[in-house]
């Protein structure tokens, strides 16, 4: 059977699958260069290794935020000076969180997420409970953990 007739034209045929081409070479250079020029971007560490005077002597019923990888992490004194750190990211779809003091909660104002100053969701659409964290004082250092996972410093 002969086609008398075609949809697309032979050059046309030929200049999509050509740019086609040319596009996925420059994304796939694109994205190589954006992995070496920013490795962590996208990856949660295991650890951090923070300085503890840094910390330790925030006042009570309250944070001071530190870096966990791209994300943010809150170290976080409660009201009676017990100590925790969490990851500051909403379980519904990961906005930052902010702590309110004066209502003793975290707030997500991405779709009006709560969490109770143990991390629990307990109003709107999160649908789990905040991360949180080993924390252990060594040496002047405040390592914060992913729940359990050992942390071994070479020796000074
Ligand atoms: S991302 Fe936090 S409530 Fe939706």
């Amino acid at each position: 059977m002969k086609i008398n007739y075609s949809l697309i034209t032979r050059r046309t045929f030929l200049n999509t699958l050509f740019g086609g081409w040319i596009f996925a070479m420059l994304s796939g250079s694109l994205y190589a260069l954006l992995k070496f020029a920013f490795p962590t971007l996208g990856k949660e560490p295991d650890f951090v290794v923070l300085n503890a005077n840094d910390f330790l002597n925030i006042p009570p019923n309250s944070v001071k935020p530190f870096a966990w990888g791209g994300k943010l992490g809150f170290f976080f004194k409660k009201e009676n000076g017990t100590t925790t750190a969490l990851k500051g990211v909403c379980t519904h779809m990961e906005c930052n969180v902010t702590y309110k003091p004066e209502l003793k909660k975290f707030y997500c104002a991405c779709h009006k997420g709560w969490f109770d100053q143990d991390g629990k969701n307990i109003e709107g659409p999160p649908p789990k409970p905040l991360e949180f964290f080993d924390i252990k004082v060594e040496n002047e250092k405040l390592i914060v953990a992913r729940k359990g996972f050992k942390v071994e410093l070479p020796k000074a």
